[in-house]
């Protein structure tokens, strides 16, 4: 089969954008150009000629030698406007932009199924693992049991840097965002709200379920205290943050986003800095990892451009699982072994809500309690006035 040629119109020339543009000048094999690029501030210098910009979306959206539209920009909101336009006007669609994916995802199949055209993302999940098209279409939904990972680089580069080499969260974080890991606004990264759109991409395309993103429970590293750091040390475990999404023995399924302690032994416990990790466990091949680079230009960068490539062969994704889990609902009936860190005052009352409690502590303001808690109980606690935060155990 050969390679269609393809015509870029470029939305974005940030982190992500002038990474594309710089990967793209290394393959000269694809054959793909980029036609024009739109940005948004006009008075910015950019690395490249003038001539190359437009600041008028129309400019692509109604070029018809353009055929693919590739959307790096940081506005989901924007970025949801560009790329239903584009699927509408019969091009194709890159974009890694999970925050507008996973709010739209339905309008999204939608609109690629009545136009005809695809829309490839793989670069919104994780950057450089190429975990979307191997879910898609490596695993078969009745084998794969359960999905877990450390899948926001910034939060991972965060609690790396804080927990083995002492630097400040805020300086952490800074340094994230120096490198081009954090999202513009960094609430989505430490709050685990971009690890909830992430979770809420993979559910659909790891068990056909697609989850409105305000039904998926997320709790980020914002709220880990000197406490969970010190128990972590003190035990030989690190704090992660992970999305995890699993079907119970009844068929339903459970997904949320939290801060975990892992142990040496975890797959998980080795991935630092800015890299993911995901763990598939399946009932014929036990478990699979994947780990790869989860942010920055140009590993994000290469996941756009497979994209890209596989354009050229005419690759949609097919959404098989989606229509075959007609029925599938996401249950809270669970129960989770957990930490909870809280204020002295509340210890007693806490201690009632767990259904069996391991371990409790107790200094001069603070305690902790360790033990089951059922995931419905969890989340009502969770109160963001509260001094308090929940790491799995
Ligand atoms: N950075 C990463 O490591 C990473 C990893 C995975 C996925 N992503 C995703 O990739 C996307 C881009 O991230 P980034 O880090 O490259 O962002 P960025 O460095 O902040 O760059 C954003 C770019 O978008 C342009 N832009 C914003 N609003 C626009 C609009 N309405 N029309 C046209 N252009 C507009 C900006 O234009 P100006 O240049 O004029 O300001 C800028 O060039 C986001 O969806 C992000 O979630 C990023």
């Amino acid at each position: 089969m050969s390679q269609k040629k393809l015509k870029i119109g470029l939305f974005g020339f940030g982190c992500v954008g002038f990474g594309l543009y710089e990967v793209l000048q290394k393959t000269p094999g694809l054959k793909a150009d980029i036609r024009k690029i739109c940005v948004k501030n006009t008075d910015k210098e950019r690395e490249i000629d003038p001539s190359n910009f437009t600041f008028d979306k129309n400019d692509l959206l109604n070029d018809d030698e353009i055929n693919v539209i590739v959307e790096l920009i940081d506005d989901a909101d924007a970025a949801f406007e560009i790329v239903s336009s584009a699927l509408k006007k019969g091009k194709a669609v890159v974009s890694a932009n999970k925050k507008m994916i996973a709010e739209h995802f339905t309008e999204l199949l939608e609109l690629q199924r009545e136009y005809g055209v695809p829309l490839l993302y793989e670069a919104a999940c994780c950057a450089s693992l190429p975990i979307i098209r191997n879910l898609e279409e490596y695993y078969d939904n009745d084998l794969l049991e359960s999905i877990e990972g450390i899948v926001n680089g910034s939060t991972n580069y965060i609690l790396t840097k804080t927990f083995a080499e002492n630097l400040s969260y805020e300086a952490a974080l800074l340094e994230a965002q120096q490198k081009g890991f954090a999202e513009s606004n960094p609430i989505l990264d430490t709050g685990g709200f971009d690890a909830k759109y992430k979770l809420q991409i993979l559910l659909a395309h790891a068990f056909g379920f697609i989850a409105k993103p305000e039904a998926l429970f997320n709790i980020g590293i914002d709220r880990i205290g000197k406490l969970e750091l010190k128990y972590a040390k003190e035990k030989g475990l690190k704090i992660k943050l992970i999305a995890k999404a699993f079907k119970n023995t009844d068929g339903t399924v459970s997904a949320f986003v939290l801060p975990k302690f892992v142990h040496p032994e975890n797959r998980l416990f080795s991935v630092d800095d800015v890299f993911n990790g995901v763990v598939t466990k399946t009932s014929f091949a036990d478990e699979q990892f994947f780990v790869g680079k989860g942010a920055g230009a140009h590993p994000t960068a290469s996941a756009v451009l497979s994209d890209i490539s596989a354009l050229g062969y005419d690759y949609k994704y097919e959404y098989k699982k989606i229509g075959q889990q007609q029925g599938l609902t996401l249950t809270d009936n669970i129960e989770l072994d957990v930490l909870l860190r809280h204020e002295k005052p509340a210890a007693e009352a806490l201690r009632q809500e767990f259904t069996s409690v391991n371990e409790s502590y107790l200094n001069g303001e603070s305690g902790y309690i360790t033990g089951k808690i059922s995931f419905g109980k969890l989340k009502a606690l969770h109160n963001e006035n509260e001094e308090r935060s929940f790491v799995l155990i």
